[in-house]
């Protein structure tokens, strides 16, 4: 345990605790009630956030970081912003939930301004995006069912092919359709007709693509598996597939949608569309919200009783993403994402020539991925230490997903911290460092740095 590890990180109470006798500082009773409570699903240091504004966060000793994370994803508009709390308050004190038998007042709009986002016909309200996922493979188990053996079992189109590297979240449903095995076999046997290909290889891709696919689920740019883009190639490739066997193309935009490439959705930068969009992160500003949106073709297969949800879509997690949304139109936040993204790259490209252990950046916008010859850990631990949030994913690639408000002199206080993060942990982490080849051998790089 990581407990009494450093002295900044005890907390005030526990400083300020006169010394009548020599003894370890006390630790945090939230600490302690957690790790004493909680299921230990996370690995977390010995401090507690307490607030944030804008795209700082501070911890209960009053230290300030830079967030560099956003909740992995989530906090597109920093914390506290001032439009976010205050229709949280209004709509608080007016109804936090009613039930999906009645209509709120932001349901139908938001589907309308999500429509209109992402060029899809119809919309489903889930609390999370593993949620969105579930739903989006049930749709697609629909789309696959002879409507004239409805309901027998027996479906002729039942398969799903998803992407090696993938991650689609941590339910049932959710965790068959991730590749990645340490997520998978524990809880194995997991859901029957999914099959893996190669990401981005599209002889793979045509050899097992048939009539008996239903559905091919794609992240367009893949988050958890360390920032990779598909190519154009795969994309049109997978949606002449999919249309030509009549089966459904996916696009998980939980990481990567919603404004964090600079536009909408990550698929508009290619000439065609998914059937299903899938999305959550900071679709409600840090309220969990996620929601399936889908073709008219796919909806019309779908009728009351089939699929819901208790809590999905309530009043004020859609009057809070209809708000979000409002933002980031209005204070032209795609523009920054894009211009602050560009000078993050280049800052890191910079970085890239000055330390060899920097293999690869990747990524465009604000989901950028920062891929090393060397273990990631050591890198996050000295970050945080020096007051920056970020993250690890796959081992070797640092995840930057800042919020969509950084400033530029924030990508520049960002640079210079990490370049002095990068000097005082590389010594350490070249003496570790494995051959090239023992991660990701399987990837088709996209970006060179
Ligand atoms: C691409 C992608 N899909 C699905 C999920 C699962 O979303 P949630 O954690 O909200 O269930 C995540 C979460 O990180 C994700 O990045």
């Amino acid at each position: 345990m990581m407990r009494s590890a450093s002295k900044a990180k005890t907390t005030l109470r526990a400083a300020r605790t006169p010394a009548t006798h020599a003894r370890a500082p006390k630790l945090d009773p939230r600490i302690s009630a957690a790790e004493k409570f909680l299921l230990p699903t996370y690995k977390r240091g010995p401090f507690v956030l307490t607030h944030g504004r804008g795209c700082y966060v501070y911890d209960s000793t009053g230290k300030k970081y830079l967030d560099f994370l956003g909740g992995i994803a989530v906090n597109a508009l920093g914390h506290a912003h001032p439009r976010i709390v205050k229709v949280i308050r209004r709509e608080a004190a007016r109804a936090i939930h009613f039930s999906n038998l009645y209509h709120n007042a932001f349901q139908g709009p938001l589907a309308q301004k999500l429509s209109q986002w992402s060029g899809m016909d119809r919309v489903f309200f889930s609390n999370s995006g593993s949620e969105a996922i579930e739903g989006a493979l049930k749709l697609a188990r629909l789309y696959g069912r002879n409507p004239a053996d409805f309901p027998s079992s027996a479906a002729l189109k039942h398969r799903i092919l998803a992407m090696d590297n993938s991650f689609h979240g941590r339910t049932f449903g959710a965790v068959s359709v991730t590749s990645t095995e340490k997520y998978r076999l524990p809880f194995a046997p997991l859901l029957p007709g999914i099959e893996f290909v190669r990401f981005n290889d599209v002889d793979d891709l045509e050899s097992k693509f048939d009539n008996s696919v239903c559905a091919v689920l794609i992240e367009p740019i893949q988050g958890e598996g360390g920032i990779h883009p598909v190519t154009e190639e795969f994309w049109n490739r997978a949606r002449d597939l999919a249309t030509q066997h009549d089966s459904l193309l996916i696009a998980d935009e939980i990481q990567c949608g919603l404004g964090r490439t600079g536009r909408n959705f990550g698929y508009q930068k290619f000439r065609s569309k998914p059937d299903i969009v899938v999305i959550a992160k900071p679709l409600a500003a840090g309220l969990p919200l996620g929601a399936i949106l889908a073709s008219n073709a796919v909806a019309e297969h779908i009728s009351p009783g089939l699929h819901g949800s208790t809590f999905g879509g309530g009043p004020l997690v859609c009057a809070t993403a209809l708000e979000f949304l409002n933002i980031v139109e209005n204070s032209k936040l795609l523009e920054n994402v894009r211009a602050r993204g560009a000078e993050l790259r280049e800052g890191l490209s910079a970085l890239a020539d000055k330390f060899d252990f920097i293999r690869e950046i990747r990524g465009e916008g604000l989901i950028i991925g920062v891929e090393l010859s060397v273990e990631g850990a050591p890198f996050v631990a000295e970050a945080l230490n020096q007051g920056l949030l970020i993250n690890c994913t796959h081992d070797f690639t640092l995840r930057l997903l800042p919020p969509f408000i950084v400033t530029r002199a924030q990508v520049r206080e960002f640079l210079k911290t990490f370049e002095l993060v990068l000097a005082s942990t590389s010594k350490a982490a070249s003496s570790s460092a494995p051959k090239k080849s023992e991660h990701s051998p399987h990837l088709a790089r996209s970006a060179a740095k």
